[in-house]
C-alpha cells in the first residue's frame, strides 16, 4: 500500500510523472549494479523475516532515488511515507511522522542533507534502536520519555553526500550512489514512455531527445512531453526527428542538452578566465547564481561532457568546451591550463 505524505499535488505533470513510474525492477531501466545490491539486500532481510537495513540514495537529481524507494518499499509489500528534510523543521514533526509508521514501513526522506540539527539528532536512536528519546518540560522540570517505535526502514536521499553529517551517513546499512544513465538506456526509458503516453514517434525522433536529455531519466521524460506538445500544435500530431529538433529549438536547448543556464557558466570561464582555473564562488559571482545550484545541477553534467575539469586550482573549461562554444583555444592555455594540471 502507498500511502504519500508529500506528493499528494494533482498538477498534469505530477500525474504524468505517476504514469511513467516504473512499476516494478522490470521496468525499471539502468542502475543494474544498484539494482543488484538493493535486490540481494532485500532477498535476505526477507529471508532473515527482518525489515531491510536502513538505505542512503545519493546522485544528482532526477536520477530515479524517489522510484527506487517505490519499488523497495513494493518489494517488502509495505506502505510508503515520503517527506522532505525541510518540511520536518522541528523534532515533534518527526515524532508524529515516526509514531505513525507501521511496522515494517518504509520512510522515505527526501533532502536528507537538508533537516535541522536537532530533527537530524532525534533520529539516531530512532535508526538504531527504533526509540525515540522525548524530552517534556524545560528547565529543572524536564523529564525524558522514551518511546518504542514499529520496525522500519529509512530511505534517505541527497544529491550532497558531502552535506550528509558523518553521525548520519554511518547510521546507514548501505549508502549507494546513482550514476548518469547510458545514452542507450535513456532511449529504452523514452520508448516506454512514448508507450505509455500514447504518442506515435519513431527511433529517430526518441535518438533526438535522448541525446539531449543529460543522462537523465526526469529531463528525458520532460523533453518527451514538450515534444509532444510541439507536434501536436505545429505538426500533425506525430513526433517526427524535424518536429524533435524543432522542440529543443523552441526551448533554447541545444544538440548537447545544454540550456542558457550551462552556456553561461562555460562563457564566464572562458571569457572573464581565459578558460580557469577558476574557483566556484567567482564563476557564481558572474552569473548571478547560487553555488550550490551550480555544483548538484550544471557542472555534474558539464563533467560528464567532459566540458569542464576539476583541479586543485579551481575549475578549467577543457578543449572541447572552447570548440563547442566556438571560442579560439588560447596557446598558453593549451599547453599550461589544459593538458598539464
Ligand atoms: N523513469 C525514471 N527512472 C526510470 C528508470 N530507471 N527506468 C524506467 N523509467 C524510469
Amino acid at each position: 500500500m502507498i500511502d504519500e505524505i508529500k506528493n499528494n499535488s494533482s498538477a498534469p505533470e505530477d500525474i504524468l510523472d505517476v504514469t511513467l513510474r516504473p512499476l516494478s525492477w522490470d521496468d525499471y531501466i539502468g542502475q543494474d549494479k544498484i539494482k543488484e545490491n538493493i535486490l540481494i539486500m532485500l532477498q535476505a532481510a526477507k529471508q532473515r523475516k527482518e525489515a531491510p537495513e536502513h538505505l542512503l540514495l545519493y546522485g544528482n537529481p532526477g536520477l530515479g532515488k524517489t522510484t527506487l524507494a517505490y519499488l523497495i518499499a513494493q518489494e517488502v509489500s509495505s506502505e510508503i511515507k515520503v517527506v522532505a528534510g525541510p518540511g520536518i523543521e522541528r523534532p515533534g514533526d518527526l515524532v508524529a511522522i515516526l509514531t505513525n509508521l507501521e511496522e515494517g514501513s518504509v520512510l522515505f526522506i527526501d533532502e536528507i542533507h537538508r533537516l535541522s540539527r536537532p530533527t537530524e539528532e532525534s533520529l539516531y536512536t530512532a535508526m538504531e534502536d527504533f526509540k525515540l528519546n522525548l524530552i517534556l518540560g524545560k528547565g529543572p522540570m524536564a523529564r525524558t520519555m522514551t518511546l518504542d517505535l514499529p520496525r522500519f526502514t529509512l530511505i534517505g536521499a541527497t544529491t550532497k553526500l558531502a552535506s550528509v553529517s558523518s553521525p548520519l551517513r554511518t547510521r546507514f546499512g548501505a549508502i549507494l550512489g546513482l550514476n548518469f544513465y547510458e545514452e542507450e538506456d535513456i532511449k529504452k526509458i523514452l520508448q516506454r514512455s512514448s508507450t505509455l503516453l500514447k504518442i506515435s514517434t519513431n527511433e529517430d525522433a526518441l535518438n533526438v531527445l535522448s541525446k539531449r536529455s543529460r543522462f537523465t531519466p526526469r529531463v528525458a521524460n520532460h523533453l518527451l512531453k514538450r515534444a509532444r506538445d510541439y507536434a501536436q500544435i505545429k505538426g500533425e500530431g506525430v513526433l517526427t526527428e524535424y518536429l524533435a529538433k524543432e522542440a529543443l529549438l523552441a526551448l533554447e536547448i541545444d544538440e548537447f542538452g545544454l540550456t542558457s543556464h550551462d552556456l553561461r557558466i562555460l562563457e564566464a570561464m572562458i571569457d572573464k578566465f581565459n578558460g580557469g582555473p577558476v574557483g566556484l564562488q567567482a564563476i557564481a559571482a558572474i552569473i548571478a547564481e547560487e553555488e550550490s545550484t551550480i555544483l548538484e545541477v550544471y557542472e555534474p553534467y558539464l563533467m560528464r561532457l567532459g566540458f569542464i575539469e576539476r583541479t586543485p586550482r579551481g575549475r578549467v573549461a577543457t578543449s572541447l568546451a572552447f570548440q563547442h562554444l566556438k571560442k579560439k583555444i588560447p596557446t598558453i592555455l593549451n599547453e599550461k591550463q589544459l593538458f598539464n594540471l
